[in-house]
């Protein structure tokens, strides 16, 4: 196993030189079949999750992922390129964009800054940091795939973001996390300006990887396949469940009475080994200012959930654990139930503790998305293994976002055409992850 990784990265290195050579496809080109993949790469000290843009976007960039995100932004303070363009104030294309603004500047032109720019808004959701920047249009490299293979380098010219000043960059990791790429449900998110660009489905998968130590995950652009070496195509796999739309805004920017543009699920119960966890439902459901229900994020690292939920899954939780003989032992912060994972047998799912189910409906059955020992416990040091869950407190929001730990190594598909996600159990339980290498 080791020893075929090492050949793949062997591969991947030499194979990656001569993408190079022949960048730079008419996007117009994409041959039939041929989809768009970004690999995803986690940071395991901030637990964030982030692609990176290759050559012909200034210098290489990396951009965290965010599901919920209405924007592309990066930071442009030490941006040089020849094919930048602003938007200008009163372009149709400043005018066609989410929450545009019209703002001056008091030094000389540069990306980022004139006096006649149309600004559009920027959020770093680590620092709640709001700002509105230069909308500015660039190309961008991008890579096509069969679902199994990386295939060509393609150029998308004209590619949207909003180019902003150094402060925002603060909480994203690395020296070469300089943006952030929404995917949420705006004509100017990642997903929309890619798939337009290539005609392609308006559909998006993500394969996000629990460590991109030993191989990368993977966001697919325009659908399936979806082949997960060393297995095959997790696409018959997908258990399908209505997206929900929440009435009212959750985002940054948004004019009154607009939907939310994150993507919803309609969580209606969660069952610890198959049993019912009893807490108010309508915690589940929106209220009239669109406070509750569940969401997916990728910048959130663990599920939070409402102080109500929380408390009733953790006492369940304990409880099914020690039906097992699994031993709790001193809790670590910010978690509430930790345990000695040395009394957790081992399983291909991580420890073999008690199972998750968030209960949705899906066509005409009820579908469960199970978080076994690897998506529900989270190692916090030698031997302590703990319930990778938080309390979002009383009054949160969102009742539950589903966060980044409980979202690894499945496929999750979002479609919206059909405004279905699609996802899969663990793909541990398919001899796969969401670390891999692929062929060029
Ligand atoms: C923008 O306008 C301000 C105020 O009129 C002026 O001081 C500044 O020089 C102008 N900047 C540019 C880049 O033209
Ligand atoms: C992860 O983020 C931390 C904090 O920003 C940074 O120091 C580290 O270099 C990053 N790791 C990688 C592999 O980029
Ligand atoms: C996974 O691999 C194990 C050992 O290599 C094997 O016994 C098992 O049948 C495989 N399972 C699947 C679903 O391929």
């Amino acid at each position: 196993m080791a020893s075929s990784q090492q050949t793949l990265t062997g591969t991947l290195f030499i194979f990656s030189l001569l993408t190079i050579s022949y960048a730079a496809t008419d996007p117009s080109k994409l041959p039939p079949n041929t989809k768009i993949h970004f690999p995803i790469r986690k940071n395991l000290t901030t637990l964030q999750y982030y692609i990176s843009f290759d050559p012909v976007f200034p210098t290489f960039v990396d951009a965290v992922i965010d599901l919920g995100a209405q924007y592309v932004w990066f930071d442009c303070t030490s941006y040089v390129s020849s094919t930048y363009k602003r938007a200008s104030c009163g372009s149709n294309r400043c005018k066609n964009a989410l929450g545009s603004v019209c703002v001056g500047c008091n030094s000389a032109p540069r990306p980022g800054c004139s006096n006649n720019t149309c600004g559009v808004f920027a959020y770093n959701p680590y620092t709640e940091y709001l700002t509105a920047q230069e909308l500015g249009e660039d190309t961008i490299s991008v890579s096509s795939t069969d679902g199994y293979s990386v295939l060509a380098d393609y150029e998308v010219p004209k590619f949207q973001f909003s180019c902003a000043g150094s402060e925002i960059v603060q909480g994203l990791p690395g020296d070469h996390t300089k943006g952030l790429v929404g995917l949420a449900r705006t004509p100017v998110s990642l997903l929309s300006q890619i798939s337009s660009a290539f005609n392609l489905a308006k559909k998006f998968a993500l394969c996000i990887p629990s460590s991109s130590e030993n191989g990368l995950g993977d966001l697919f652009i325009g659908g399936g396949p979806y082949f997960m070496p060393p297995s095959g195509d997790q696409s018959s796999s997908l258990v399908r469940t209505p997206l929900i739309t929440n009435p009212v805004s959750t985002g940054p920017v948004s004019s009154e009475g607009d939907a939310s543009d994150e993507y919803f699920i309609g969580v209606k119960d969660i069952e610890i080994n198959g049993k019912r966890v009893a807490f108010d439902s309508s915690l589940l459901s929106f209220d009239k200012n669109g406070v509750g229900g569940t969401k997916i994020s990728t910048v959130t690292p663990y599920t939070t959930l409402h102080s109500v939920i929380y408390k009733r899954v953790v006492k369940d939780f304990v409880k099914a654990a020690a039906a097992l003989k699994i031993k709790r032992v001193k809790s670590v912060a910010p978690f509430g139930a930790c345990f000695d994972s040395k009394t957790a047998p081992k399983t291909v799912t991580g420890p073999g503790v008690p199972d998750i189910d968030l209960v949705m409906e899906g066509n005409m059955v009820l579908v469960r998305l199970r978080l076994s020992g690897s998506n529900s416990m989270v190692e916090v040091k030698k031997d302590v293994i703990c319930l990778a869950f938080v309390d979002g407190g009383a009054e949160p929001r969102t009742s539950i976002v589903l966060g980044g730990h409980q979202l690894e190594d499945r496929l999750i598909e979002v479609d919206l055409t059909t405004s279905i996600l699609g996802f899969t159990q663990s793909l541990l339980l398919s001899n796969t992850s969401c670390s891999h290498y692929r062929l060029f």
